[in-house]
């Protein structure tokens, strides 16, 4: 898809992949919705990147969901793109898994996710085309201790991904997911953790290759734009994680 004119909406566009991949592909020509719930940081991106739209949404709750959808139609009539970004990591050993904890990290990094394509799914099928890319992680090709609940929502995000690719191709709607690895932004500041020494984990230099740049991920997502391919990894060798 060429991404000049199209209308783009990027959840948990407030940090970090999220915004960098909006200024990218609003530098790119296109018209970028910002979604997230920090209404500052949102309203700053915002004046930066003329055209924008700006709707304030919690990817937890279903009716925000609803909204961020229906405005995005009624403002530009269409959506070309759903990007599926926002997410938040989880870092805690099996039998120190907090239910609560994990309840909600399955409503924002699957279930928000799955409720956005349930709703765009209807204006793209009627427009005859549409494109959703899903962020999974490469956590979700490897087995990295104490990252089983992060990396089971990452990974399952991939099944319904591949899965709605085919269901959905007959609608000329494509999905995709890119895998991004260790990238350099509040991701890890912001991952709960429970049941870790803060030491251990800022100790952890287990031989991780070094991280990207938001920007670098960005532009594997406009990349995915560009080729509609499945699956896009941030480095080649991921694939082999499989
Ligand atoms: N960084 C990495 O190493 C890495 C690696 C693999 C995959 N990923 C994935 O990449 C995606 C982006 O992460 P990042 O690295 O850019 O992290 P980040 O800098 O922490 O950004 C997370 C974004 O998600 C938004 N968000 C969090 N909770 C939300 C909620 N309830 N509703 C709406 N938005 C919410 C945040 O905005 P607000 O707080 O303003 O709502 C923020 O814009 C995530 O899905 C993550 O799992 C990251």
């Amino acid at each position: 898809m060429n991404i000049k004119d199209k209308v783009v909406i990027v959840t948990g566009a407030s940090s970090g992949i999220g915004e960098a991949t909006a200024r990218l592909l609003a530098k790119h020509g296109a018209k970028v919705v910002l979604a997230a719930r920090s209404k500052e940081k949102l309203s700053k991106i915002s004046k930066e990147l003329p055209g924008s739209l700006v709707v304030i949404t919690d990817m937890t709750k279903e009716d925000e969901i609803k909204q961020l959808i229906r405005k995005t139609k009624e403002h530009f009539g269409r959506i070309d793109v759903l990007i599926n970004n926002a997410g938040q990591g989880y870092d805690a050993p099996i039998e120190k898994i907090s239910s609560k904890t994990f309840r909600n990290l399955f409503e924002l990094d699957l279930l928000g996710p799955v409720m956005a394509m349930k709703e765009v799914i209807p204006v793209m099928r009627k427009q005859k085309r549409g494109m959703i890319i899903n962020i999974s992680s490469g956590t979700a090709l490897m087995a990295i201790p104490n990252m089983s609940a992060y990396s089971s929502l990452k990974r399952a995000i991939v099944g319904i991904s591949l899965t709605a690719r085919e269901e959905l191709s007959k609608d000329n709607i494509r999905i995709s997911v890119v895998y991004p690895y260790i990238t350099l932004t509040d991701f890890e500041k912001n991952t709960i953790k429970d049941g870790i020494e803060e030491e251990e984990w800022e100790n952890d230099d287990s031989d991780l290759r070094p991280g990207d740049s938001a920007e670098y991920i960005a532009e594997k997502i406009l990349e995915v734009i560009k080729t509609e391919e499945a699956q896009v990894y941030a480095h080649e060798w991921m694939k082999d994680r499989r």
